[in-house]
């Protein structure tokens, strides 16, 4: 069918038995006018260009600004010994590959990395996909079919949740970290059926820390697989940053360990680890490894060369740790109804998006570069800023963002509530 030309600009489109407005326009259409609004009015945060990195500030505009809400948690990007090992492999193997691993993209980087990753994360055997949420995405709905069921925390990131929709198992949603609703959901899981528990180490949004012990005995108990998200936890949990295994020191009780490579690790890409049998099937079956291209050569190397740093500067994690607790503990003594979980990323919720969005223009005229998270990508009237500190900051710079937050909650939250 040809796409309506300029008559679609009437937004309306010829309909059995009448006129009705074409939902795909009206789709684009509302959400445009949602984003210009905010853009009319001079608070829209999203999309800045960054045009250049120095430790945990960032040049936006030409203007230099305090980042408060990074994903490089252990404060690498950048850092010479991992740009210098991306380098060198760009020049050896150029800018990309000859295509899918399976056929000729495949090269001795991608190998190593693997067993790198294995290694690091103790594991059998790994997989490296071109991002985390094709690793998701991908293995997720490799392994289930029809006639399975996928269990999750309601909120876990969306990649999961899409890899869940995409394979056709029964999807249940469970509360947030309820360990007895996951326990409940597996005791109802009809005999025959595959079982597949998936959570995240660290909630992305909130920062808060899944329970393991308890969810690896319910998952034991009921014979169920059991896959975790690290994107938020390797680098960050664990006294080398090992992820959530070694956080709660349970070895071993993950069988398919999950993380983005772009995040405490500055690279691109995504891994899957855990048995040997496992990666086989993933390498074959899953169809973003299958048919989609390898990871550049250069992100590998920047990835060992990441794993490398970790091991040889485990003191990076310590200053985390410390920053998170001064930050975290700046806050409630500043009135900001903040947790005490052991992660950097500090949900700062203001319930509606207005609140969010002029918190951070307040922080944006004081050089403080954070960004607020609005519905979908967080249920509806828990809008927030997703505060983060990382090892790159110094104490100092960590006390200016806590201060400047706690004077912006009091003028945007707490005075017209006083008032
Ligand atoms: C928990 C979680 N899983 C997966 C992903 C996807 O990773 P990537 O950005 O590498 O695609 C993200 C990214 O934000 C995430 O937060």
């Amino acid at each position: 069918m040809q796409r309506p030309g300029k008559a679609a600009c009437t937004l309306v489109a010829k309909h059995l038995g009448g006129w009705r407005v074409d939902p795909i326009e009206r789709r684009i259409r509302e959400f445009g006018d949602r984003i210009r609004d905010v853009q009319a009015r001079g608070i829209y945060p999203y999309l800045k260009a960054v045009q250049a990195l120095d430790g945990a500030h960032v040049m936006i505009d030409g203007r230099r600004m305090l980042l408060a809400s990074s994903y490089s948690y252990l404060g690498l990007l950048g850092h010479p010994q991992i740009t210098a090992a991306a380098e060198v492999a760009l020049s050896q193997y150029g800018t990309g590959t000859h295509g899918v691993r399976l056929l000729a993209g495949n090269t001795d980087l991608h190998d190593q990395v693997e067993q790198r990753i294995a290694g690091f994360v103790d594991a059998e055997a790994c997989a490296v996909y071109s991002s985390g949420y094709l690793a998701n995405f991908a293995t997720i709905s490799a392994l289930l079919g029809r006639n399975d069921v996928v269990i999750c925390d309601k909120l876990n990131h969306a990649s999961i949740v899409d890899g869940c929709l995409l394979s056709g198992a029964r999807f249940v949603r469970v509360p947030h970290n309820d360990i007895p609703a996951f326990d409940r959901a597996l005791e109802r899981v009809p005999t025959g059926a595959g079982k597949l528990v998936v959570v995240d180490a660290v909630f992305s949004m909130d920062g808060d820390v899944i329970n393991l012990p308890a969810l690896a005995g319910v998952c034991r108990r009921h014979g169920a697989w059991l896959m975790v998200d690290e994107s938020h936890s390797l680098g960050v949990l664990g006294p080398r940053g090992q992820g959530i295994e070694a956080h709660f020191r349970l070895p071993g009780v993950i069988g398919i360990k999950m993380s983005s490579l772009s995040k405490s690790i500055p690279s691109a890409g995504g891994y899957i680890a855990g048995s040997r049998d496992l990666i086989t099937f993933l390498k074959h079956a899953s169809r973003a490894f299958v048919f989609s291209a390898a990871l550049p050569p250069a992100s590998a190397a920047a990835v060992m060369a990441s794993l490398d740093v970790m091991e040889a500067e485990p003191q990076r994690v310590t200053w985390l740790q410390a920053h998170i607790r001064r930050f975290r503990a700046a806050l409630q003594t500043g009135g900001i109804p903040v947790g005490n979980d052991p992660t950097p990323i500090v949900p700062v919720i203001t319930g509606d998006d207005e609140k969010a969005l002029r918190i951070a223009r307040l922080l944006d005229e004081r050089a403080i570069f954070a960004l607020p998270i609005l519905p979908p990508a967080v249920p509806p009237g828990t809008s927030r800023l997703r505060m983060t500190v990382t090892a790159a900051h110094s104490e100092a710079e960590v006390d200016i963002i806590a201060e400047a937050l706690v004077a912006a909650w009091r003028e945007v939250v707490l005075a017209p509530a006083e008032g």
